[in-house]
């Protein structure tokens, strides 16, 4: 988090508000960004960059030093950057199919 020279922190909006100042509801919040989120770092990856997701807790922190608005709420930490020359990676297997799935 200290080294990285890019730090995306991913607000989530609950409601928007209009000119006259009243709410008007989001629809499908948590899955929109999420997918968003999750093409953002596919990009990333295929840009030959590295991320990671974090999502300290508490977060509501975020919303105050970076000054969001009150219908933004803190979703997702991507610090990016490149990756290290030395780093390594744990061998994680993917599970079977079947483990992750049922056909009917
Ligand atoms: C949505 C999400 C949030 C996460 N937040 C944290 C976190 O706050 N702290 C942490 O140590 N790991 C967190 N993790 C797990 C790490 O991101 C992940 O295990 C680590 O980056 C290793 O990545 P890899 O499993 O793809 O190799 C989170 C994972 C996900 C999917």
């Amino acid at each position: 988090m200290e080294e990285v020279p890019w730090l995306i922190v991913v607000f989530r909006k609950n409601y928007d508000v209009d000119e006259l100042g009243a709410k008007t509801k989001n629809y499908y919040v948590q899955e929109s960004v999420g997918i968003a989120c999750g093409f953002l770092i596919a990009a990333i990856h295929m840009s030959g960059l590295a991320t990671l997701t974090h999502t300290p807790s508490p977060m509501g922190f975020l919303s105050k030093i970076l000054g969001r608005p009150v219908n933004e709420k803190p979703f997702l930490l991507l610090p990016v950057g490149h990756p290290a020359t030395d780093g390594t990676v744990p061998n994680i297997q993917r599970k079977n199919l079947d483990e992750i799935s049922d056909f009917i």
